[in-house]
C-alpha cells in the first residue's frame, strides 16, 4: 500500500530533474507562498477555527491550471494543521479496497491529498461519500444474497483535492467539499517576488530589468517562472559570467522559442491554426485538436487558459475565435470579414 500512498501521477511534462529542483524551490512556509491572498486568508481562518474546536479541517478543493500552487498549498495546509499529509492521486486508487486501506490507516486530523481528483473512478468515488460526510466506511462482505455491509469508523480527516479540470468532477463529489477555491493566474509583481526568492535560494545574481522580463513572460504561473529562471541561469553559467542579465535572458528565450508575451511554440501553433487553417474561427475544439494532432484536454487545460487571459482567444458557442490582439501579436493582417481558408498553411 505504501507505494500507492507515495505515488502521484503528473499530467504535465516535468522531467524528474525539474521535479527535484521544484521540490527544493517549493514554498515550504506559509509566508513564502506569495499572492492568492484571499485564498490564504480564508484557509488560515478555517484552519485556526478547526484547531480551536479540535476538529478536522473541512475538506478543501483546489482547482486551476497547472503550476499555480495546488500541491504546495496542500503541504502548507498540513503544516499549519500540524498534521501528517498522505499523498495519492485519482488514477492511483484503482479499487475500493485501495481506498479502504488508505482511509483506515489515517490518523486523526491527517490530510489526505488527492491530486487529479477528477480521475477517481465511480465506485471509489461513491465509497468516498460517507467517508467524507460522516467519517464512516462501508465495506461489503461476501457476494450475492448473503452479502452484507459493514460500517467502519474512521478517524476525522481532511481531504485536500486538486484538479485542473473542475468541470469533470461530479456534482455530488464537488458538493462534499466545504472549502472550494479557484486559483487564478498570478500578477506580475507576485511572480517577481516568487522569482526573487528562488534566485536567492539558488544564489544566482539577477538584475531588476531581468526580473521584470522573467516575471512578465512567466504566463502568470510560478512553475513556469521558476523554469525560466533555471534555464536563464544555465545560459548565464555557460555562455555568460554567471549573472542573469537582459541580454542573457533574451538569448536564452530565443533559444527556447519564447516570445515577449511568454507565448511558446505550442501557443503560436494553436493561434496560427485558427487564423490560417480556419479563417480566424470560430472553430470547434475537436476540429482544432485534430488539425493540431493534440488532445483536447491539453488544449483546454494547458494551452488555452493563458491565451484566454491575454485576450488572444475567445470561446464562443460556435467555437474558438482568434482575436484582433492575436493577429496583431503574430503580425498577421486582420480582416473584419474573414473568409474561411482551408489548409492554407501549417
Ligand atoms: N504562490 C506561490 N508562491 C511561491 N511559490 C509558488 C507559489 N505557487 C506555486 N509555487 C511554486 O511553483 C511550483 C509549482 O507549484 P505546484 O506544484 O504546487 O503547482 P500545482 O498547482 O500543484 O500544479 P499541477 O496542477 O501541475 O500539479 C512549486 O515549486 C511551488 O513552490
Ligand atoms: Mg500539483
Amino acid at each position: 500500500m505504501k507505494n500507492k500512498l507515495d505515488k502521484t501521477t503528473k499530467i504535465d511534462t516535468q522531467t524528474p530533474e525539474e521535479e527535484i529542483l521544484f521540490v527544493s524551490l517549493r514554498a515550504s512556509r506559509w509566508d513564502e507562498f506569495y499572492g492568492q491572498d484571499k485564498i490564504k486568508q480564508s484557509i488560515s481562518i478555517a484552519i485556526e477555527a478547526a484547531r480551536k474546536r479540535k476538529e478536522a479541517l473541512e475538506h478543501v478543493l483546489l482547482y486551476g491550471p497547472p503550476g499555480l500552487g495546488k500541491t504546495t498549498l496542500a503541504h502548507l495546509i498540513a503544516k499549519e494543521m500540524r498534521s501528517n499529509i498522505r499523498i495519492t492521486s485519482g488514477p492511483a486508487i484503482v479499487r475500493t479496497g485501495d481506498l479502504a486501506a488508505i482511509l483506515t490507516n489515517l490518523e486523526p486530523y491527517d490530510i489526505l491529498f488527492i491530486d487529479e481528483i477528477h480521475r477517481l473512478n465511480k465506485a471509489v468515488e461513491e465509497t468516498l461519500y460517507p467517508a467524507m460526510e460522516d467519517f464512516k466506511l462501508d465495506i461489503i462482505i461476501g457476494k450475492g444474497p448473503s452479502a452484507r455491509t459493514l460500517r467502519l469508523d474512521l478517524s476525522p480527516f481532511t481531504i485536500v483535492g486538486a484538479t485542473t479540470r473542475i468541470g469533470l468532477l461530479s456534482a455530488p463529489l464537488r458538493d462534499r467539499f466545504g472549502i472550494v477555491h479557484h486559483l487564478p493566474f498570478y500578477q506580475h509583481y507576485e511572480l517577481k517576488k516568487i522569482i526573487t526568492t528562488a534566485a536567492n535560494k539558488l544564489s544566482v545574481p539577477i538584475d531588476s530589468d531581468s526580473l521584470e522580463i522573467l516575471s512578465r513572460r512567466a504566463r502568470g504561473t510560478p512553475r513556469i517562472g521558476l523554469k525560466l529562471l533555471k534555464r536563464s541561469r544555465d545560459y548565464a553559467q555557460i555562455k555568460g559570467q554567471g549573472r542573469i542579465t537582459t541580454e542573457i535572458i533574451n538569448k536564452s528565450f530565443d533559444m527556447l522559442g519564447i516570445d515577449e508575451k511568454g507565448l511558446d511554440e505550442a501557443d503560436r501553433r494553436l493561434l496560427l491554426a485558427i487564423i490560417e487553417k480556419h479563417g480566424g474561427g470560430p472553430v470547434g475544439i475537436e476540429t482544432l485538436a485534430a488539425s493540431l494532432s493534440e488532445d483536447i484536454g491539453t488544449l483546454e487545460e494547458v494551452i488555452e487558459p493563458y491565451l484566454l487571459q491575454l485576450g488572444f482567444l475567445k470561446r464562443s458557442p460556435r467555437g474558438r475565435v482568434a482575436t484582433k490582439h492575436a493577429f496583431k501579436h503574430l503580425k498577421v493582417p486582420y480582416q473584419e470579414e474573414k473568409i474561411p481558408q482551408q489548409n492554407k498553411l501549417l
